[in-house]
């Protein structure tokens, strides 16, 4: 007989396209708090197992640390509370039945076989110290456990017994629910029920229904704290409360059974954000049998379904070296693992559009995920800001972070607004209505929300007036602090606003919001000097005089973990001055000339790195590595995203710098790898390097495709510059280009490497647009 290791190798090798070279446990200590778990592309079910540790946001640690159980939901890579990982199974042997169970979490967790963790996508496995091992894979809105009890025999006084745990998230947040015990068929019971959570970054709660079918069943209990009820389970439903105790049901296999299906149990559990009766559905029509044909054949499904989802970039891999390869396909799979596409299940409005969920948090993922789908998932994206435009017509605003159904918390601008002006600069449009997707983006600059803590802006009346948020803003409803970032991100959010009215022909709008997208240079202190640099942001009173913060203050060398959503936050969201005077990305040439032009800005931007102020474990720190082109220094660009990616990303369980947050800190390593990065909410990418040969987007336009090709490619060992370069076969002296030119006609970009700077790319002419420079919004497309 095979061993189980060498049937996994097998099934592993298997694999032939992008997955086999996806590695799910990057990222999984060291605050990454990445999702290891088994996943379809944008699934409602992630599934995984639950660590005892203090750092399971995403579910699972590479810490070693023991397993509370296995759920179906979590998400990917966030900052706040852990999110989710309630409707928890074990697999556990327990003396003369379910009467010998403790269920209670701190009870029953129990130890892993260390190392065996293994996950493929659409796949997570683990071996626990209880001689049982659990496997999991899944369909959009179930989880498909086989799990093995390995030193079953039968008539044996332990018993082995699959348990549920109706009670126990990550966060501990249950504030009750039910399950009701019925048989299916001879032996098949089935528990259903839901129950009722908090968010783990947001206001309000959320309640969540499971349907959990276990066969080959003997005996079922009800279990509350340390004391197990037998349940007469009929085919008549029966069904239990459970107030804001521990507890949950237990289910004790038949010793013939499991003598006759090899000591495994195939337990299926489908969820619902709506129903119980979903819930069901979902369960029996996604997934029809309960055995281990039907685990491998769903098994199968997810693993194709990935190959074909990471299909929609195709990389020629020659010159790469393997850490490169495993380190770019990991990243780029777990860009699409949120937001969760709920769309069907959406119990809080009746709409017959798309709903997205998890979308945690906007502030992280506008900068990157969103403009990679843009790339190269089309489709997703136009339902995304259907999605969002959708919340806004009925709920109020669009969001800047939304999970598990609930509001969450807004960090700095309403950046949907930048989400938004991002895909319509890249002609997404597949049915979406762009007049409502303006109106809500208006909503947002001019409306003051009830509460601007979740959604839309605060300070917008004085702003009307000041031209900045003061720091003494009086706007009630929201959290205070946070008055310069927002500032800069409102004014950004301005200008997203004005392309968008732009397209839709409302040229009073767009000249209005291209207008007040300068007035964060209100905020720009030429007095303020450090490390001998003068000119940063800072915050301002009403009464117009500045206040001052230093410029480090925020920054891994000065007070790096005292600015978050609080209200002694300070008046800069999770980076400092020196990061945030660099943050205008629709006009960089009059920061350029504001801290004393090209020269002193690169060496600036050097100070910035080379001082320690600079984070790229935190998003604001992303567009610094590739802000050198707009100084006319696209060499050191490439320098800098090579040392950053060296020096902060590797493909060990601490290899990410920061919280992936729903796969920005991945989508950072995919733009470096592709040699280009997206000033999001623009249609502006600024050139680096790219990190393969050729890289061929064959879906970035319909029926077109675009390719990235080098010449005197070494893996950027040598040949990291670019000297020369071609659209098309015409001559390409930009370092930039924009997404209608190159993603929208389609075509080939071919850059001659060589190994030292050369002056492409540096003219004046070369440069990014800005519109202080450009006076228009059409090269932002
Ligand atoms: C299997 O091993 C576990 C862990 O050693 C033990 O608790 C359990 O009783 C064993 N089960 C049987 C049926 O021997
Ligand atoms: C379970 O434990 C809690 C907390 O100790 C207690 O309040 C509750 O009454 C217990 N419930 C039962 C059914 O024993
Ligand atoms: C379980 O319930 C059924 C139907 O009500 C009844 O016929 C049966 O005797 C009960 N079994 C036990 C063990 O109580
Ligand atoms: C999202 O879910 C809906 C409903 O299941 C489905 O029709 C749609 O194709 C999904 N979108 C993507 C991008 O998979
Ligand atoms: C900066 O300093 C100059 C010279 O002292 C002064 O005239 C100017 O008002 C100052 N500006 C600000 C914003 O404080
Ligand atoms: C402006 O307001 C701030 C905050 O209330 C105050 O500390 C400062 O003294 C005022 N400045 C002037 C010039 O009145
Ligand atoms: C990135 O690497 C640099 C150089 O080793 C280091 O100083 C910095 O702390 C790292 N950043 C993070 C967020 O880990």
């Amino acid at each position: 007989m095979k061993s189980l290791a060498s049937v996994l190798l097998l099934i592993a090798s298997s694999r032939a396209g992008p997955t086999q070279f996806v590695n799910q446990f990057i990222g999984t200590t060291n605050g990454g708090h990445v999702f290891a778990g088994a996943t379809l592309p944008w699934g409602s079910v992630k599934a995984v197992a639950d660590s005892d540790s203090g750092d399971n946001q995403g579910g699972f640690v590479s810490d070693g640390s023991a397993i509370r159980g296995l759920s179906p939901l979590h998400d990917d890579g966030t900052g706040g509370g852990p999110s989710l990982g309630e409707f928890k199974i074990l697999p556990m042997f327990c003396e003369g039945g379910p009467s010998g169970c403790d269920g209670r979490e701190a009870s029953r967790t129990v130890a892993q076989v260390q190392g065996s963790a293994k996950a493929s996508p659409g796949f997570f496995s683990i071996d626990l110290q209880s001689n049982t091992q659990a496997e999991v894979t899944v369909t959009h809105h179930t989880a498909l456990y086989r799990l093995t009890f390995q030193n079953f025999t039968a008539d044996a006084t332990a018993k082995p017994i699959v348990l549920f745990d109706l009670s126990n998230d990550l966060s501990h947040s249950f504030q009750g629910g039910q399950q009701t015990f019925q048989e299916l068929d001879d032996e098949t019971v089935r528990i259903q029920g839901f129950g009722t959570f908090g968010p783990s970054f947001g206001e309000g709660n959320y309640r969540a229904f499971f349907c959990l079918d276990v066969p080959g069943a003997s005996v079922a209990a009800v279990w509350e704290n340390a004391t197990a009820t037998l349940v007469n389970v009929t085919s008549t439903p029966t069904t239990f409360d459970l107030p804001n105790n521990e507890g949950g049901a237990l289910v004790q296999l038949s010793d013939d059974f499991l003598a006759w299906s090899d000591k495994t149990v195939i337990v299926r559990m489908g969820v619902s954000w709506t129903s119980e009766d979903k819930a069901c559905a979902f369960a029996t029509s996604e997934i029809p049998n309960l055995d281990s044909a039907q685990f491998e054949t769903t098994r199968k499904a997810a693993t194709d379904l990935w190959d074909a989802t990471l299909g929609t970039v195709q990389l020629d891999m020659e010159g790469a070296s393997d850490e490169h390869v495993e380190l770019f396909w990991s990243s780029l799979y777990r860009s699409y693992i949120s937001p969760t596409n709920i769309t069907g299940d959406n119990p809080l409005y009746d709409s017959t559009e798309p709903y997205y969920d998890s979308l945690y948090c906007i502030w992280d993922s506008f900068r990157v995920v969103h403009p990679l789908y843009a790339i190269t998932q089309r489709e997703t994206q136009a339902e995304v800001v259907r999605a969002l435009i959708d919340i806004e017509r009925h709920l109020g605003f669009l969001p800047d972070c939304r999970m598990s159904l609930d509001k969450g918390l807004t960090q700095g601008g309403s950046n949907a607004d930048s989400l938004l002006s991002d895909s319509y600069v890249k002609g997404i449009r597949a049915g979406i209505n762009w007049d409502d997707g303006l109106a809500a983006m208006v909503k947002d600059a001019e409306v003051t929300p009830p509460d601007w803590t979740v959604e839309g802006r605060g300070g917008i009346e004085r702003r009307k007036t000041l031209h900045y948020v003061p720091q003494d803003d009086d706007t009630p409803g929201g959290i205070r602090g946070r008055s310069a970032s927002r500032t800069l991100e409102y004014a950004f959010n301005d200008f997203g606003i004005a392309l968008v009215a732009n397209g839709q022909g409302d040229a009073t709008s767009a000249a209005h919001y291209a207008e007040v997208a300068g007035d964060w240079q209100n905020l720009w202190n030429p007095n303020t000097t450090d490390s001998g640099f003068s000119g940063f942001i800072q915050p301002r009173f009403i009464n117009g005089s500045f206040n001052f913060v230093d410029p480090r203050f925020c920054s891994p060398v000065l007070g790096h973990t005292s600015c978050f959503l609080n209200d002694q936050g300070g008046e800069f969201y999770e980076a400092s001055s020196w990061e945030y005077s660099f943050f205008v990305p629709h006009d960089m040439a009059t920061v350029v000339s504001l801290m004393g032009g090209p020269e002193t800005y690169v060496n600036r931007l050097d100070a910035l790195f080379s001082n320690g102020f600079h984070d790229i474990g935190d998003e604001p720190g992303f567009l610094h590595c590739f802000l050198y082109n707009y100084g006319a220094r696209p060499d050191k660009t490439v320098d800098r995203v090579l040392s950053v990616l060296a020096a902060n990303y590797t493909t060990a369980v601490d290899g990410l710098p920061g919280n992936d947050d729903s796969g920005a800190m991945g989508g950072f390593a995919v733009f470096s790898s592709f040699g280009f990065y997206p000033m999001a909410g623009t249609g502006v990418y600024v050139l680096s390097t790219p990190l393969f040969k050729t890289i061929t987007f064959p879906s970035a336009t319909a029926g077109k495709q675009a390719v990235i090709t080098t010449i005197n490619f070494d893996g950027a060992t040598t040949n990291k510059y670019i000297q020369s370069a071609k659209l098309n076969g015409q001559d390409f002296t930009r370092n930039w280009f924009s997404h209608s030119e190159f993603f929208g006609a389609g075509g080939t970009l071919e850059l001659t490497l060589g190994p030292t700077p050369s002056t492409w790319g540096t003219a004046e002419a070369d440069l990014p647009p800005s519109f202080s420079v450009t006076k228009s919004l059409v090269p932002f497309s």
